[in-house]
């Protein structure tokens, strides 16, 4: 009897072993994000190699800046244009690209290609679900032009593989590339919603730093900082219609009008980007400030490294005599104010990175991680939100105690990415020290 319950037990526990938990229920919006997914980092729609992910790499917060780019080998094929001579001219600029990350775009058309571009920066594809729509329609890219089409973010897909995923010049359907299927653009763009954030902030927040909080106050001041006009609750959208058009709005700002932009002082020909439309009304759309620290360079061209810098931006000549600067009224900061502003988009921007690797963390912790690939990406992304996070505070000599605590979250969370026997605990523990890391940051109720 008593051997019997132990062979049984054992064969209880061989088929624990070797049986997988029964698969949970399928979930089609789940399944056509993941479809979203293998197309968005996988698919070359048969053009020249080059997929959606090789400039917005989940790795790098789904944009590419010129360190991320130095890291790559040479045969990537983000530099198609040196090594596939149909490419060599017109495609891209080689220089452009590894100094300053820009992106060469032909958003007035394929009829001019040696004079007729603009050198932009890629931006993020964190946070579209509210970051694209507005009372004039949906505002994709930094024009809000859309890639072109109807500007949606579901057909931005289709204009991205005609502009980036081309084999010659020619680009002709079924020959250079093929096109997206509905179903494709259906998958990505229910991918693309579901990265970053679903929902706004809510300020003011109840900030615990100093320096952080009256950034906050300077933000949200009618009087003095007043970036909360365009960007409401430091998102992309206008808090109150203005001139009853709301959502996420376009803006003259002056960027263009820089003295001593990078690209310019080069040599290279980088014509002046003129904006929304064809021809240019010298607009842009407002882009969401909670993901901006961790993923600089900054505006349209790359034109500013630092979130310090971008900020001072607003103090300058080229804001203030832009027809939205004259708009507000101008902006006046003096050297302190800037960078508590830049402080508050530190802080904001870690809260969102802390947001981010406990969302991921989770499901390790609870086990109810779907697969191993699952649970292998979602510790590795973790793993980049903490790091944003510890980098994002300590360049700006923030809060070292928070760093501390995000820095022994990272320890945990690199432990269960290489074992598997404790990964649940690590996990668990990885999540304790981030809701510690925002204890530091924000007072808690
Ligand atoms: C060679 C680099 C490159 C590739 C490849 C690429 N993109 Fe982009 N992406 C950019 C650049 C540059 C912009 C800015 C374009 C603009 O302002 O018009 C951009 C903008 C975007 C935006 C707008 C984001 C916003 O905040 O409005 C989306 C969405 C997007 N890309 C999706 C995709 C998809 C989907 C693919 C694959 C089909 C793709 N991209 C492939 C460089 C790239
Ligand atoms: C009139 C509307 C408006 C106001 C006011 C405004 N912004 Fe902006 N902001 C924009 C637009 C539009 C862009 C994109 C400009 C471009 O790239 O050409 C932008 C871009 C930025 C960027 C770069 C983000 C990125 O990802 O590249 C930062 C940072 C920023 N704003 C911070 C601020 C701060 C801080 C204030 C207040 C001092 C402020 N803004 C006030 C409209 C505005």
């Amino acid at each position: 009897m008593k051997s019997l319950t132990a062979v049984s037990c054992g064969i209880l526990l061989w088929a624990a072993c070797h049986f997988p938990a029964p698969s949970p229920p399928p979930d089609p919006a789940a399944e056509l994000v993941e479809r979203g997914r293998q197309i968005f980092f996988n698919e070359t729609f048969a053009g020249n190699g080059r997929t959606c992910g090789t400039c917005h790499p989940a790795e790098n917060n789904f944009t590419i800046d010129p360190v991320f780019i130095a890291s790559l080998p040479k045969n990537d094929p983000l530099f198609v244009a040196e090594f596939s001579p149909p490419l060599k001219a017109n495609f891209e600029n080689p220089r452009l690209m590894r100094e300053f990350g820009l992106i060469l775009e032909n958003l007035d058309g394929f009829g001019d290609l040696a004079n007729r571009f603009t050198m932009r920066g890629v931006p993020h594809t964190l946070g579209l679900r509210i970051s694209v729509v507005s009372s004039n329609g949906p505002r994709t890219g930094w024009s809000g032009d859309g890639a072109p089409g109807d500007g949606s973010l579901r057909s931005f897909a289709t204009g991205a593989v005609i502009q980036h995923f081309t084999k010659t010049l020619d680009r002709i359907p079924g020959v250079d590339f093929r096109l997206p299927t509905a179903e494709e653009l259906d998958a990505l763009e229910a991918f693309q919603l579901s990265l970053g954030r679903q929902n706004e902030l809510t300020l003011p927040l109840q900030l615990k730093g100093t320096v952080a909080k009256r950034g906050q106050d300077l933000f949200l001041s009618p009087t003095v900082g007043k970036c909360f006009r365009c960007h409401g609750n430091a998102g992309a959208n206008v808090p109150n219609p203005i001139g009853g058009r709301s959502g996420n709005l376009n803006f003259n700002t002056g960027v263009e009008d820089l003295p001593d932009l990078p690209q310019d002082l080069t040599g290279e020909l980088a014509p002046p980007d003129d904006g929304f439309g064809t021809p240019g009304d010298g607009t842009f759309n407002t882009p969401s400030l909670v993901e901006a620290a961790d993923t600089g360079p900054f505006f349209h061209n790359n034109a500013i490294e630092t979130i310090e810098g971008a900020v001072a931006f607003f103090n300058g000549a080229a804001f203030n005599s832009s027809p939205s600067g004259q708009a507000v009224g101008g902006i006046i900061l003096d050297g302190t104010q800037v960078v508590e502003i830049a402080a508050f988009l530190r802080v904001i921007n870690t809260l969102e990175n802390i947001r981010q690797s406990i969302d991921l963390l989770e499901p390790v912790a609870q086990k109810t991680a779907s697969t191993v690939d699952q649970i292998r990406r979602s510790i590795g992304q973790a793993a980049q939100e903490t790091q944003d996070g510890i980098r994002v505070l300590s360049g700006g000599g923030l809060h070292p105690q928070a760093v501390r605590h995000l820095e022994e979250a990272l320890k945990q969370i690199q432990r269960a990415e290489h074992g598997i026997l404790f990964r649940g605990q690590q996990a668990l523990e990885a999540i304790k020290q981030l809701e510690k890391a925002r204890a530091e940051l924000l007072e808690t109720s």
